[in-house]
This record gives C-alpha cells, sequence and structure tokens, in this order.
C-alpha cells in the first residue's frame, strides 16, 4: 500500500458533482518531483512551493483552476510533502476544497494520478483535470474541458509548440485533432516528427484514471498515453499557442516571475498590481535603488542604495547591500549579497552569502548557506 491518506474527507452531497455534468469540474495537481533541475532552490523546498511573484508558484496555478471553475483539487505529493498542507490547509482560502495525497514512494506521474483516485468525486465519464506542478500558462482550462466533452475523448490534452521541443513530450496529431503518437524526450533526430508538445495540462475521463495500474510506479508520458494509443483510445490534443512556460530550470524560474510581475502571464493570484516591480508588504528599499523589468522583492528583504535589479527575484529576508547590480536572478530567503557584487543570470540559495565585489554569471548556482568571501569570483580580468 502506497497511499498515505492525509487531509479531510468531504464528500458531501453539496460539492459532489453530479455524473454527466460537465461544467463542474475537480483537478489533480502533480506536485511530487525532485525538482532536481531548480536545485539549489529545491533543497528545502519542494518546486512548486518556491515563490513566484511573491508567493508559493503553487498559488498561482491553484487561483487559475478555481477561476475556471474547478472547486475540488487533489494534490499528489512525494518530494518534501509535508509543507503543503500547513501552508494551503483545506484550500478555503482560495475558495476551493483542497485533499493531500502522499505517495511513500515516488509513483511516477501515471501512478501518482492513479493513487488519488479515491478522493476523485467524479462519476465514470466525468472530466478530471490533471496538471503538472511547475507550468505557468495563459490556457483557457474551460476551452480544453470543451473541446474534450465535444470530441468525446478518453483523454484530452494542452499542446503547445516550441522551437525545441527535446526537453519534453511530443504529440503529433492529425487534422482532426487527433494524437497519433507520443514520444517522450525524443533521444534521435528522427523521433523529432513536431513541434508540437504536451503542455502539461490533462482532461482525463475518469474511468480512464481508474484504469492506470494502482499497484507499482507508471510514467503518464512512457506508459498510459502511448498504451491508451495502442489499445486504439481516443486522445485529443488542443493546441493552445498562449502564454507558456515550463518552471523547472533557474532561468525559467526566475522569467516565470518576471512575467507574472509584468502581467505577460495571467495570475488571479498576484499578491499586488502588475508593473515593472512587486515589492511586498515589509520590504524596505532604498529610495535610489531601481527595481524594474519584473523585479519582485520579498517581505522583510532589504535593498540597499544604488541598488539595481532587473528581471529578479529577491525572497523573503534577503539582503542586497549598497551598489549591487542583479539581473535575470533569483536571491534565496535569508540571503545576502554584498555591495557592489554583479549577478546575471545567478542562482544563489537561501541563506547563502555572496560577499562584496563578486562577479557571477550565467547559469551559476550557489547553494544554500554557502559563504563566498569579498571578490572570490570574477569574470572581468580587472586590468
Ligand atoms: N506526485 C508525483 N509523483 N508527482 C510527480 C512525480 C511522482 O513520482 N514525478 C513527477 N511529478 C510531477 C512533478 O512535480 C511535475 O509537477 C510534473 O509531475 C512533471 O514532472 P517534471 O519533472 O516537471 O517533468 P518534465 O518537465 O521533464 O516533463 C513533463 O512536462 C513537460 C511539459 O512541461 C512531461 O509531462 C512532458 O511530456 C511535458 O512536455
Ligand atoms: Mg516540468
Amino acid at each position: 500500500m502506497y497511499v498515505r491518506e492525509r487531509g479531510p474527507r468531504t464528500t458531501g452531497p453539496e460539492t459532489t458533482p453530479r455524473s454527466g455534468d460537465h461544467t463542474l469540474t475537480e483537478a489533480i495537481l502533480l506536485v511530487g518531483g525532485k525538482g532536481t533541475r531548480l536545485r539549489p532552490l529545491t533543497v528545502r523546498t519542494p518546486k512548486p512551493m518556491v515563490p513566484a511573484a511573491g508567493v508559493p508558484f503553487l498559488t498561482h496555478q491553484l487561483a487559475r483552476a478555481r477561476a475556471a471553475g474547478v472547486e475540488h483539487v487533489v494534490l499528489a505529493t512525494s518530494y518534501l510533502a509535508e509543507v503543503f498542507e500547513p501552508y494551503f490547509g483545506d484550500g478555503s482560502a482560495l475558495g476551493l476544497s483542497l485533499e493531500y495525497v502522499t505517495e511513500r514512494d515516488p509513483l511516477g506521474t501515471g501512478g501518482a494520478i492513479r493513487n488519488v483516485a479515491s478522493r476523485l468525486r467524479s462519476g465514470p465519464d466525468d472530466p478530471v483535470l490533471v496538471f503538472n506542478g511547475d507550468i505557468l500558462t495563459g490556457l483557457d482550462i474551460r476551452a480544453l474541458v470543451a473541446t474534450h466533452s465535444a470530441s468525446g475523448a478518453d483523454v484530452s490534452l494542452h499542446l503547445t509548440r516550441v522551437a525545441d521541443p527535446r526537453a519534453f513530450g511530443l504529440v503529433p496529431t492529425d487534422a482532426d485533432g487527433r494524437v497519433t503518437a507520443f514520444l517522450e524526450k525524443p533521444q534521435t533526430p528522427e523521433e523529432i516528427v513536431t513541434d508540437q508538445i504536451n503542455a502539461g495540462a490533462y482532461v482525463f475521463r475518469r474511468s480512464v484514471i481508474d484504469s492506470i495500474p494502482g499497484d507499482r510506479p507508471v510514467s503518464v508520458e512512457r506508459e498510459t498515453f502511448p498504451g491508451l494509443l495502442a489499445d486504439g483510445a481516443h486522445l485529443q490534443g488542443m493546441v493552445d499557442s498562449t502564454y507558456w512556460l515550463d518552471l523547472g530550470t533557474p532561468a525559467a524560474f526566475v522569467r516565470g516571475s518576471a512575467d507574472l510581475v509584468l502581467g505577460r502571464a495571467p495570475s488571479p493570484a498576484l499578491p499586488g498590481r502588475c508593473g515593472e516591480r512587486l515589492v511586498l508588504p515589509g520590504a524596505s528599499v532604498a529610495d535610489d535603488a531601481k527595481l524594474t523589468a519584473g523585479t519582485v522583492v520579498g517581505a522583510s528583504a532589504v535593498i540597499g542604495a544604488g541598488a539595481r535589479i532587473a528581471g529578479s527575484a529577491v525572497l523573503d529576508g534577503a539582503v542586497v547591500a549598497p551598489g549591487a547590480v542583479i539581473t535575470d536572478s533569483l536571491i534565496g530567503a535569508g540571503a545576502r549579497i554584498g555591495a557592489r557584487t554583479v549577478l546575471t543570470g545567478a542562482v544563489v540559495g537561501d541563506g547563502a552569502t555572496v560577499g562584496p565585489d563578486n562577479e557571477l554569471r550565467d547559469g551559476v548556482r550557489v547553494w544554500c548557506d554557502a559563504v563566498l568571501g569579498a571578490g572570490a569570483v570574477r569574470f572581468s580580468s580587472d586590468a
């Protein structure tokens, strides 16, 4: 038995969708991944709980689901599972009924979906939404459900087009949008048959979820979808070219946070107004500091005189000393950035200290609690 059941079980008639009523929807959110590509941000915090534009990223997804009419969400948790429920509770603050199901050992994406089936309230033919927990998108969720109902599909998938599809699941479709193959993370050039990828949002006919094996890890991408296709099931793709970003890497996460602040990525959960900057209550920003391009400054963070911060996220309690220049970077909670230090495309873990006059560039990851002395790392020759 993999399931350790947590949270309230609420199955009152007032919240139970009627079988066949395709307007009421419930959703499963997959939030159990280890987020390895995002380290050190995910050393202490699971990826969906890393703050983007001032709130844990998951808040944006939950708020968008609620706005689309979703009332009941089951979070499929595994890695650092214990942090979700203390923050989101029963979901009522977001107008949702939230439940949590934790895998003792990770069950993979398909296994995780199957593992929460006992919590679903939908009838066998009802639509159940499933979301990857790291996608920032303007997807019209209602349109995906409507496409699903209209086409009578077993599973419907949101698809998007990307320039380089190799890091994703490739999903070619026929002229009617019917999925013809599912190729997860193609390894050879011959496999790159389309630029359409799985965008990480699905509508499942509930009975399809019940048919996934419940006693072992299953990948929905590598096993369930190809298996359904081989069995002649109807998988429908809906290409939607709205804003879409997988926040799986530090650069993407920083970009996503800035786009939320700028209003390029829609979210009802932004804790303030869209604009060049978002400064959370309790932060202290020097009068002549410049915050631009979607920079967010977290609660009780301190930004010193003359600092220039563009397109970056400074998390709660971090301190940026005078004259620092920070671009497209993430500064972890409680981290300290020294005077005149230049950071471009950098991630500084929670509690780390980067001393004054350092210069850190493209893709550098400073681990949580690491200490870098004054002028320790430079890219310039300073000749
Ligand atoms: N509960 C649970 N258990 N969740 C899991 C597990 C697990 O064992 N493994 C992964 N997840 C969750 C992750 O937390 C994430 O929200 C989601 O499943 C997808 O995992 P990622 O690790 O982010 O996958 P990916 O980005 O490499 O690929 C997936 O997303 C792409 C779109 O961004 C695939 O679905 C691709 O087909 C897709 O194109
Ligand atoms: Mg991902």
